[in-house]
């Protein structure tokens, strides 16, 4: 660790007691706003998490790209603000990569090759030329991410467009160029170029579709992900896009679909219904890491559009979720399903509830240390999980109810010890495949972030509670 790393402080295992709602595993800026994540990479060993942040508050203001770094992917360290607003322009979401063939000279010959930052400058009403636009721009770091300097030939793509942004960036080896893929963001479009040196654009093709139409479109990713069980010469794979929606999401307000299909370097094919990345209130913007190989890993902004300016914490302002890993499994009628893992740390106290009974003894837990349940739900009996949070007498309740037709919900309505997004109660429904007769749960609640992965990883719920509570009681109760 550096010096400067070691005279900031840590989000991690120190938080302290007296700050109710701020997670221990979960990212949180140190005392400002944050949204998006930005430039995910895992490069040297080390997680890099940047993010759309306000340096000088606690609302979305002033965008630029914090920072933080971690080990482990789950205790973080903050580092400085890497790429600051400035008058004329903000810093909105976008990627980084390893430019390790410093394909585009922006290291020193026989240097290592740089980290390339992609990102949104939002021209603001003070720049002479640009005002109101949104155009792709590059910074790039030579000494691993902590110092950057902006390209002097900015933008490099520009379609004198006000809501073009959002650039994912990575590399295809078959095609051996760089893919950029960014939004139309009220047009419903997602827009790919390519480069074979990041500094030069070429349009290759625009995707939309009929049915996801609810909102603007933003932050999309296209990725590669293995199918299980397939291995060596016969190894399978397919692309998924992710794309976030305002509103229009899977539980109302802001939200992510994942859509799965082909690419061939240029073009996106879609090869099946879009589907939700997840069915909670709380996971946007989502984005795969860069310079991971294997099964991609992914985190969200757990917020939502709706009411992320209400959230009762201070003067810190929202939460990543935890990261999770994709891959696909092949399904009986031939199509892929795709399937996430949460990446919960060692360190989360787990309690395995095993087959739920309305007979077993309440279990009491500390809710201001994070802890983890598991167990199997049956989805022929309606039944429900209910976790209660006792402080000064108030009862706060997070629910997981299955229906008779086996439909599985998460309502947080009563969750909160203050009123909070009361028209967002409930998670959308999980719907097991006809005929489960048992769907396995793994959920974990780390303060006021709950991550819920059901039925092996086919869905997931992601949350965020408000309880500020002490103590937490996980009830099974018969009914719906
Ligand atoms: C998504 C988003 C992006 C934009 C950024 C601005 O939450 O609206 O489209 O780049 O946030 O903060």
């Amino acid at each position: 660790m550096t010096t400067t790393e070691q005279s900031l402080s840590s989000t991690s295992a120190d938080v302290s007691r007296t700050d109710v709602h701020r997670p221990r595993f979960h990212f949180t800026p140190e005392s400002t706003w944050m949204n998006d994540p930005n430039g995910m990479i895992l490069h040297d060993g080390r997680w890099h998490l940047f993010y759309q942040n306000n340096p000088l508050g606690s609302d979305h203001d002033n965008l630029s790209w914090g920072h933080a770094v971690s080990d482990d992917l789950a205790t973080w360290t903050h580092l400085p603000v890497a790429l600051r607003f400035s008058e004329q322009e903000m810093i909105f979401s976008g990627s980084v990569v390893h430019d390790a063939q410093n394909s585009s000279g922006l290291a020193a010959p026989g240097e290592p090759g740089p980290l390339v930052a992609l990102y949104t400058s939002a021209y603001t009403a003070a720049h002479p030329t640009r005002a109101g636009i949104q155009a792709q721009s590059i910074a790039y770091s030579t000494d691993g991410g902590t110092e950057w300097t902006h390209y002097a030939g900015n933008p490099v793509l520009d379609r004198d467009s006000a809501n073009f942004r959002d650039p994912k960036v990575f590399w295809h080896a078959e095609s051996e160029r760089w893919v950029m893929v960014t939004v139309e963001a009220v047009d419903f479009q997602i827009h790919l170029h390519t480069s074979a040196d990041l500094l030069s654009w070429e349009h290759a093709s625009v995707f939309t579709h009929p049915e996801i139409d609810g909102g603007i479109w933003e932050c999309p990713d296209l990725l590669r992900v293995p199918v299980a069980g397939s291995a060596g010469k016969s190894a399978r794979e397919a692309w998924v896009m992710v794309l976030s929606t305002n509103p229009g999401g899977p539980a109302g307000g802001s939200g992510t679909y994942v859509l799965i299909g082909d690419f061939d370097g240029r073009s996106f094919t879609l090869q099946a219904p879009p589907r939700p990345l997840d069915l909670g209130q709380d996971c946007y913007a989502a984005v795969s890491f860069s310079g991971v190989g294997g099964n991609p890993v992914l985190m969200g902004w757990m917020n939502n559009w709706d009411y992320a300016h209400q959230t009762p914490t201070a003067p810190w302002r929202s939460s990543m979720t935890l990261p999770r890993t994709l891959h696909l499994e092949p399904t009986a009628d031939g199509t892929l399903d795709l399937i996430q893992h949460l990446i919960v740390p060692e360190a989360v106290r787990t309690v395995d509830l095993g087959a739920l009974s309305a007979a077993a003894r309440p279990v009491v837990l500390d809710a201001a240390e994070p802890f983890r349940l598991r167990g199997v739900l049956s989805a022929r009996t309606p039944h429900r999980l209910v976790l209660r949070f006792d402080q000064d007498d108030l009862a706060r309740e997070l629910v997981l109810s299955v229906d008779a037709a086996g439909q599985i919900v998460v309502d947080r309505s009563a969750a909160h010890e203050t009123t909070f997004a009361r028209d967002h109660g409930r998670s959308a429904p999980y719907v097991p495949a006809a005929g489960t007769e048992e769907v396995s749960f793994d959920l974990v609640v780390d303060r006021s972030c709950i991550d819920l992965e059901l039925d092996g990883g086919r869905a997931l719920v992601s949350q965020q509670i408000f309880p500020g509570a002490s103590e937490a009681t996980v009830h099974v109760e018969p009914g719906a």
